[in-house]
């Protein structure tokens, strides 16, 4: 059934995180080709950094967590490949994994064209096979906030499997004054010319609830198309965790030498307040699930 203005109206509070949508449509090809230009833009820092960001981040990466020595490395949600395109550059052999059409057809295309040493997976990192013997699992940019926490969960233990021992994770969550301050935020809306949600103007009708229940957020977004009047919804959710809590569900999945930074090469952005660097290493006991 279609969503109408009338539906927007008599809408009512979300009441439980994860139950109006699991995400925004990252896996739909138009939505992914229209993603994909927000990634490489070069005019903000939504979608990725900026590249002379990524620049220095790669190198603290290569640097601080790999002294410099070639590895093997998984980027899970790695987008276009911005990450690890350069780090196979530096003489690493990478993996990523993506749901997006359009990102994995980039990546893959740079890799062609610059010979790097990069595969990617175009797969549901919940369900896809990570393979192993890797020396660096990375998770950034704030998505994994975005998994129902019992998919988080299982996302951290296939890492723990697939990392040597040893091996290091980087975990790029939000704090969780971050995500409450997401939920808190209330109602606002925008308009487009043309732009993520469609090629075509529209406004952009968005809403957050904080659910203190579950410590989560739900956040919708109504996409009204500017000619039509019709109405397009998505919503995604997003758990907060403490400090205490990525460190005790880390310590669970098997991880031990757990460290917090403020950033990956303390260069803080601004807009990237919310985000928060947490490393940890494979211990060599199995991981519980
Ligand atoms: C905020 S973007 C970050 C991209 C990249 N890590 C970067 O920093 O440039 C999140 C990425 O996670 C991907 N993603 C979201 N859910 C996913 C899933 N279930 N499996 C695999 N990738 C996913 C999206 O397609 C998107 O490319």
């Amino acid at each position: 059934m279609n969503t109408t203005l009338s539906d927007i109206v008599s809408r009512q509070p979300a009441t439980e995180p994860w139950v109006e949508g699991e995400k925004i449509p990252w896996r739909e090809p138009e939505f992914s080709r229209r993603m994909l230009a927000e990634h490489l833009t070069q005019r903000h820092d939504a979608a990725s950094r900026r590249f002379d960001t990524i620049d220095s981040q790669v190198d603290w990466i290569h640097r601080e967590l790999l002294s410099g020595k070639p590895s093997k490395i998984l980027d899970l949600g790695c987008g276009p490949g911005l990450y690890i395109s350069r780090l196979a550059r530096l003489g690493h052999e990478c993996v990523g994994i993506d749901i997006s059409p359009a990102s994995i057809a980039y990546a893959n295309a740079q890799a062609d064209e610059r010979d790097l040493q990069c595969s990617y997976l175009l797969q549901d990192m919940r369900t896809a096979d990570y393979g192993s013997g890797y020396g660096l699992a990375m998770l950034i940019f704030g998505e994994f906030n975005v998994f129902r926490p019992s998919d988080a969960r299982a996302i951290l233990v296939k890492a723990h499997a697939a990392l040597s021992p040893g091996g290091v994770l980087l975990l790029e969550p939000h704090t969780f004054d971050a995500v409450r301050e997401m939920g808190e935020a209330g109602a606002h809306w925008y308009s487009s010319d043309g732009g993520l949600f469609s090629d075509e103007p529209y406004l952009c009708l968005r809403e957050s609830f904080w659910h203190p229940d579950h410590a989560a957020t739900t956040e919708r977004y109504y996409v009204v198309d500017a000619k039509t009047g019709a109405v397009s919804r998505y919503a995604s959710s997003m758990q907060a965790y403490t400090d205490a809590e990525y460190r005790a569900l880390l310590s669970e999945c098997g991880f031990g030498d757990i460290r917090f930074h403020s950033s990956m090469g303390g260069d803080v952005n601004a807009h990237e307040t919310g985000l928060m660097v947490v490393t940890s290493r494979k211990r060599k006991y199995p991981a519980l699930t």
